[in-house]
């Protein structure tokens, strides 16, 4: 059964909703109060309220309300009123000012039973994690970090699926909120002028046949500046805001984000993961290169065929066999 228009939005991000669809138009208090089904007074205290928070909301005497400017921080009701209808991913949307990671706070959530779709953002991490073990730079206000629960009815091996469809799906609103032209590479990196702008964690709650839920982390260097990444990374990572010299709207990535996500997850829902692989192919830098897979001590080198029905990169050996890739560090080789 679909979801969608089914996420219980607040008053704060039903007023949002109305001020976005009213574009550079006002909307009378009378209209938002008739909407919502409360007082006109009521409509002033909330409005009231948001401009505390950074909204910059004109009331203009007979005319109405007009959304101005929204500040650059992330708000549970202005991304609901982004996001707008969604089948599953974004119906519930938490923010924190710092949490150790996102993919903790979902964890827990996970364990109290909370539906999938739920989305936990933060705007800094004391201890974001990578993949490998790996620490995740996230500098409070410049990036978007945020973790997804997922139960999906899938295989612990397909949970690749995923990872390509989240892969996809960031590149989508990449292309979309700015002016970069992002690429894949295998199997969860986002790479703007060939260095990393993006990643991709999952980790999962599973049995032997079957994942009971999966939490999908994922971190944007959106406005980050070169001084905000460790020395040591700094030749291979980026942010949107290096590659462009500008500064992105980082709630209207994040809502562009989750709606491509709950498209894809749907997609993976119905069957139709062949779609988005082929869409991951097109863009993805990995395939039809001679690759190295270190997976603890042991390495493969190969050429990157393809991508099979699971997600997994199909790598055929210099001995020629075809060897199934679902995890490990890639280097692409010469
Ligand atoms: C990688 O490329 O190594 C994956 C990076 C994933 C980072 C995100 S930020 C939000 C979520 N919380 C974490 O601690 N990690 C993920």
């Amino acid at each position: 059964m679909s979801n969608a228009g089914k996420s219980k939005m607040s008053m704060d991000a039903q007023i949002l909703s109305a001020l976005r669809a009213a574009g550079p138009g006002t909307i009378s208090g009378g209209e938002l109060a008739q909407k919502l089904g409360i007082s006109r007074a009521a409509i002033w205290a909330r409005i009231e309220e948001m401009r505390s928070l950074g909204y910059d909301i004109e009331a203009t005497p007979h005319l109405g309300y007009r959304l101005a400017r929204a500040p650059d921080v992330l708000h549970a009701d202005d991304l609901l009123s982004r996001l707008g209808a969604v089948e599953v991913i974004g119906r519930d949307i938490r923010v924190f000012q710092q949490t150790t990671s996102t993919s903790d706070v979902v964890e827990k959530l996970a364990r109290d039973g909370v539906e999938e779709g739920a989305v936990v953002f933060a705007e800094s991490q004391t201890r974001g994690r990578g993949r490998l073990g790996r620490p995740w730079v996230s500098p409070a206000g410049k990036g978007l970090w945020f973790s997804v629960l997922l139960r999906p009815d899938i295989r612990p091996q397909a949970t690749t699926q995923l990872v390509v469809a989240a892969a996809v799906a960031l590149t989508r609103a990449i292309r979309s909120q700015t002016s970069c032209q992002p690429e894949i590479k295998w199997p969860n990196d986002i790479l703007v002028g060939g260095k990393k702008v993006a990643g991709i964690l999952t980790e999962l709650n599973a049995e032997l046949d079957q994942v009971k839920y999966v939490i999908l982390g994922i971190g944007i260097d959106v406005n980050l500046d070169t001084g905000d990444f460790p020395a040591e990374v700094r030749r291979s990572a980026t942010s949107l805001k290096i590659e462009t010299g500008e500064s992105w709207d980082r709630a209207a990535l994040a809502a562009a984000v989750l709606r491509e996500l709950d498209q894809a997850y749907t997609r993976i829902k119905t069957g139709q993961f062949a779609v988005l692989a082929e869409e991951w192919e097109r863009q993805c830098v990995t395939l039809n290169r001679r690759v190295a897979v270190r997976s603890g001590a042991q390495v493969i080198h190969g050429r990157a065929e393809s991508l099979d029905s699971e997600g997994a990169l199909l790598v055929r050996t210099q001995h020629g066999r075809l060897e199934q890739v679902i995890g490990g560090d890639v280097t692409l080789e010469k």
